[in-house]
């Protein structure tokens, strides 16, 4: 039987970011020691109590079908959330809760974009990006933004990039950011606030990095002059609460974008489970603080980094100011990301990512994941380094 074509030319046409990863994956299947530094995954699990109110909610009786836009609380909780940090009036109808901010993702391209649409996004991206945006039918038109601009889109390109495709109806931007850990400034906001009121585009804007920022300040674009009504906000648990696997996130954005995503679930997954509901509401009300010692090894093993590549020269850090990255600028080496992270994996058996998987933008770059423990990813960042050397000029 012959299947769609949207379905299968979901993937393909661009880089696959997962060939070293899963490289890496069988050679520690077949026995050997990897140091992984590839997938934004913590090296802590999800905090005891939080599981005990996961359990306590199950136990309760919390295993039926749930509230598909989310429980009453976590809604008003997420929203409570979302205007201390912004200070944009936001209540529960203004939230749809998602499994994951991946499935957000989908959701909100599908409310955006219809069949043939054109939505941009702009490179280095998360790998699945364009493949979501197929996954609605639409049409993925990546705008490269450049390491002289330190990866921060200018508004001349996103411009050019809608200009290109007229009835263009979506912007994808990610700050901070996977996998460059680039904080977007106010200046840069600003560009992309003006390029979808020129344009006349929704702005998607993941976030779920939001609690990651250790320089400059995480600026939602939602606040921005006229944009909360154009405006889809993606949020997740996944990195700020270490709760990847209960796949948990939400949407912010107009009540009636967010009435029409709620049908949109009701006809897709159908919520996500009340414990879990329950468990991120109980992880949220634990507060800043909580999301601060989550967050607080990436700055710390940042540092570590930082000390290790002074006094050579052969890779730059890219100047980022948050996120569970580091991405390295590795041309001076003469490799390719992808060649240089190959001969990395098999002569000193540490696994990073080719920024040639995020798009053409990262090329000649790797991107590291600072989620293994200090010791060893301090041990890893020198051999990395002595790796380097063997190839100055
Ligand atoms: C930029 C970005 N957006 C979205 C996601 C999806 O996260 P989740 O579906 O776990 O919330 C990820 C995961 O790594 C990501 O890096």
């Amino acid at each position: 039987m012959k299947l769609s074509s949207r379905i299968t030319g979901l993937t393909g046409g661009e880089p696959d970011g997962w060939d070293l990863f899963i490289r890496a994956r069988k050679m520690i299947a077949d026995g050997q020691k990897i140091t992984e530094l590839t997938i934004g995954e913590h090296d802590i699990r999800t905090h005891p109590d939080i599981l005990e109110a996961m359990h306590a909610s199950a136990a309760a009786g919390n295993t039926g079908y749930s509230l598909v836009p989310g429980s009453q609380s976590l809604r008003e909780t997420i929203a409570a959330r979302v205007q201390a940090r912004t200070g944009i009036a936001t209540t529960a109808d203004n939230v749809l809760v998602t499994p994951g901010g991946q499935s957000a993702l989908f959701a909100t391209h599908s409310a955006a974009c219809d069949p043939g649409d054109t939505a941009l996004y702009c490179a280095p991206n998360y790998a699945t990006y364009p493949g979501t945006i197929r996954g609605v039918s639409a049409i993925p038109k990546v705008i490269q933004t450049r390491p002289e601009n330190d990866f921060q889109p200018q508004f001349s390109e996103i411009d050019a990039a809608a200009t290109g495709a007229p009835g263009a109806k979506s912007l994808l931007v990610n700050s901070p950011n996977n996998p460059t850990g680039v904080v977007y400034s106010a200046e840069t906001m600003d560009a992309i606030a003006a390029a979808c009121l020129k344009h006349d585009l929704w702005l998607i804007s993941d976030e779920v990095y939001d609690t990651q920022v250790w320089q400059g300040t995480h600026i939602s674009p939602r606040t921005l002059p006229d944009m909360a009504e154009r405006t889809l906000v993606i949020g997740s648990m996944s990195k700020s609460h270490a709760m990847t696997g209960s796949r948990i996130g939400w949407i912010v954005g107009p009540e009636t974008a967010i009435s029409r995503l709620i049908a949109l679930a009701v006809n897709t997954n159908f919520g996500v489970a009340g414990f879990i509901q329950d468990a991120a509401e109980y992880a949220l009300n634990r507060g800043a603080e909580f999301e601060q010692l989550i967050a607080a090894p990436f700055p710390r093993r940042r540092e570590i980094a930082r000390r290790i590549l002074a006094g050579q020269n052969l890779m730059q850090t890219v100047p980022s100011g948050g996120s569970m990255y580091l991405m390295l600028d590795i041309r001076a080496t003469g490799l390719t990301g992808n060649a240089f992270a190959n001969a990395l994996l098999e002569t000193k058996k540490i696994a990073v990512m080719p920024g040639e998987s995020y798009g053409l933008a990262a090329a000649g770059h790797i991107r590291i994941a600072m989620t293994v423990e200090d010791t060893a990813f301090e041990a890893a960042m020198i051999q990395i380094v002595d790796f380097a050397k063997g190839f100055a000029a």
